[in-house]
């Protein structure tokens, strides 16, 4: 079992899931500590946070059709930061490990949604046109109502799972197979998405979510 003193994360569980279903659900799986400060810096620098564009040829206002979320990308300056982004290079290892996959890294920005904000049904990368290959969801707090997280299959309408966010979930899934939605918040929600990336050295591709 992996699990040391900072954190719960059992990748053995995140592992089997991954390769039997290609997501895991883990409640639990960060110590509360460190949600607790991912969460407190989310509050501290909620100015800085900007309303998202997606894709490079769409503006502010296609946008915002589509999320409302506001996002601020991680740039590894709080022991916080360290810390999670240390976790996620544990999972890029093991990942690498047990599926020979050749991820080269992992980026990720905090997200807040206050009461209303939604993400409607999105894909994070299109075959071919992106190097995003997993994402992961982190909770940082566990909103009263709304929020919840739904997952798709590839194809079919009805949602595989519906998750209510709550602090220390992580959520990991591959990010070409599954189209996903979150729900309009009830009350303010404060997450971390991220994406473990391989090399895509023709660099011809548009990221959907830049
Ligand atoms: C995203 C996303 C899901 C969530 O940021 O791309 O789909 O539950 N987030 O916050
Ligand atoms: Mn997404």
């Amino acid at each position: 079992m992996n699990c040391s003193s900072e954190t719960f994360l059992h990748l053995d569980n995140l592992l089997d899931n991954i390769a039997e279903n290609g997501y895991c659900i883990i409640e639990n799986a960060i110590s509360a500590e460190l949600i607790a400060q991912l969460q407190q810096q989310c509050e501290a620098q909620e100015t800085q946070f900007q309303h998202a564009k997606i894709g490079r040829h769409q503006d502010l206002q296609q946008a915002s059709a589509i999320r409302s979320d506001k996002t601020k990308w991680f740039n590894g300056d709080t022991a916080a930061e360290t810390s999670y982004l240390a976790l996620m290079e544990r999972i890029r290892v093991a990942i690498n490990q047990n599926f020979y996959l050749g991820l080269f890294d992992y980026e990720c920005h905090f997200a807040i949604y206050q009461q209303g904000d939604f993400y409607k049904k999105h894909l994070d990368a299109f075959k071919g046109k992106s190097n995003r290959v997993f994402t992961t969801v982190c909770y940082l707090n566990t909103p009263n109502q709304g929020g919840e997280l739904l997952i798709y299959p590839e194809k079919g309408k009805e949602p595989l799972a519906k998750v209510a966010p709550k602090a220390g979930t992580l959520i990991c899934f591959e990010s070409e197979r599954f189209p996903h939605e979150v729900l309009a918040a009830g009350s303010t929600r404060y997450s971390i998405a991220g994406w473990f990336r391989k090399n895509n050295s023709s660099a011809n591709f548009v990221d959907p979510n830049q």
